[in-house]
């Protein structure tokens, strides 16, 4: 393991404070707009500095999703298929010891762990495995520019995703602070959002995997809901790590599984990122949740607004 570095400091105030500025529904913090997309200042300053100064190094592992489309499983299973076939670790089940985001740790949100990381970005050993929320177009030139640096995207359904959005801002909310979900189906269908707007996010890895499959693969939530074997098994080939047997392949497959991660006591208890309990990762994981909160007109709209920005693209989601 190389020695420890500090995060390089850029100083991007200036450039911060000309960027248009929004109120978020959340939590009554501000959004900024970079880049085409929005984010909160914490978030804004760590991305600019990831984009300055980040190289990239051979075997690199990026897995990128927007919010709420299934990171934490995604970021269990690489962490499980990184480990499978090595007995040595086997016997210690790292996701019994901590939460997926601890291993995996979203680079821009780094300054929310409440517990330090014993890797860092600049610390972790090679292939480093690491995660972020932000669009593609701000991504690293090292990143995109390299023949060996591979990216796992997963989105979902929009409609799932902004319910499981709601869900997870609100559980950090009081309850009389609980965002109306006219107002965030609104907002979200502006794309004024954290890392929004989502069709863009979705649009831009999409085109980018066509163009390199063998550097981007573009998951689905639904689809690993359904066939969990085959997808479990794509993204282990994509990994360079292809299980040898059906025995490896299953153990991860239960690793992972949502019921057991949620009744894992670090899961139940935990706080990986400031004020986020481990347990707001992990909710229903269903398919179609949205038919239970939303509205025919509010349904009418995402329809509207999803058919709209996906034209063209051959993507459905
Ligand atoms: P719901 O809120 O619809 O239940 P993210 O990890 O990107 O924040 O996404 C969270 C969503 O993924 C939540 O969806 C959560 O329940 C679901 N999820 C988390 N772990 C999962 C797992 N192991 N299997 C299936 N779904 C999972």
């Amino acid at each position: 393991m190389c020695e420890k570095k500090s995060s390089p400091i850029v100083n991007n105030n200036e450039e911060i404070e000309k960027l248009p500025k929004t109120d978020h529904f959340w939590n009554n913090s501000q959004l900024y707009q970079w880049e085409g997309f929005w984010s909160t200042l914490i978030i804004l300053k760590a991305a600019m500095v990831f984009k300055a100064t980040f190289k990239s190094e051979p075997n690199d592992v990026l897995l990128a999703s927007s919010m709420k489309t299934g990171t934490t499983w995604l970021k269990a299973i690489c962490v499980s298929i990184m480990q499978a076939g090595n007995k040595e670790e086997e016997e210690e089940d790292l996701l019994v010891k901590d939460n997926p985001h601890f291993y995996v740790p979203t680079i821009e949100a780094m300054d929310y762990y409440s517990k330090p990381l014993t890797h860092d970005l600049y610390t972790m050993p090679s292939p480093r495995l690491f995660h972020t929320h932000l669009p593609y177009r701000v991504l690293p030139d090292s990143i995109k520019n390299s023949n060996n640096c591979k990216i796992i995207y997963i989105t979902r359904n929009p409609k799932d995703t902004l319910i499981s959005m709601w869900h997870f801002m609100n559980s950090r909310n009081r309850l009389e602070d609980l965002s109306p979900l006219e107002e965030v189906v609104e907002h979200f269908c502006k794309g004024v959002h954290q890392y929004g707007p989502f069709f863009e996010h979705v649009l831009e890895y999409w085109e980018e995997s066509k163009k390199e499959p063998q550097k981007i693969l573009f998951l689905k939530y639904e689809d690993l809901k359904i066939d969990t074997k085959k997808e479990v098994a794509k993204i282990a080939l994509f990994l360079g790590k292809p299980f040898g047997n059906e025995e490896d392949l299953e153990i991860v497959l239960n690793k992972c599984s949502l019921e057991r991660l949620k009744n894992l006591e670090v899961n139940k208890s935990g706080s990986i990122l400031s004020n986020i309990h481990n347990s707001a990762y992990f909710r229903k994981g269903i398919v179609g949740d949205w038919k239970n909160y939303m509205k025919p007109e509010m349904e009418e709209q995402l329809d509207k607004i999803t058919k709209l920005k996906l034209q063209g693209s051959g993507l459905e989601l």
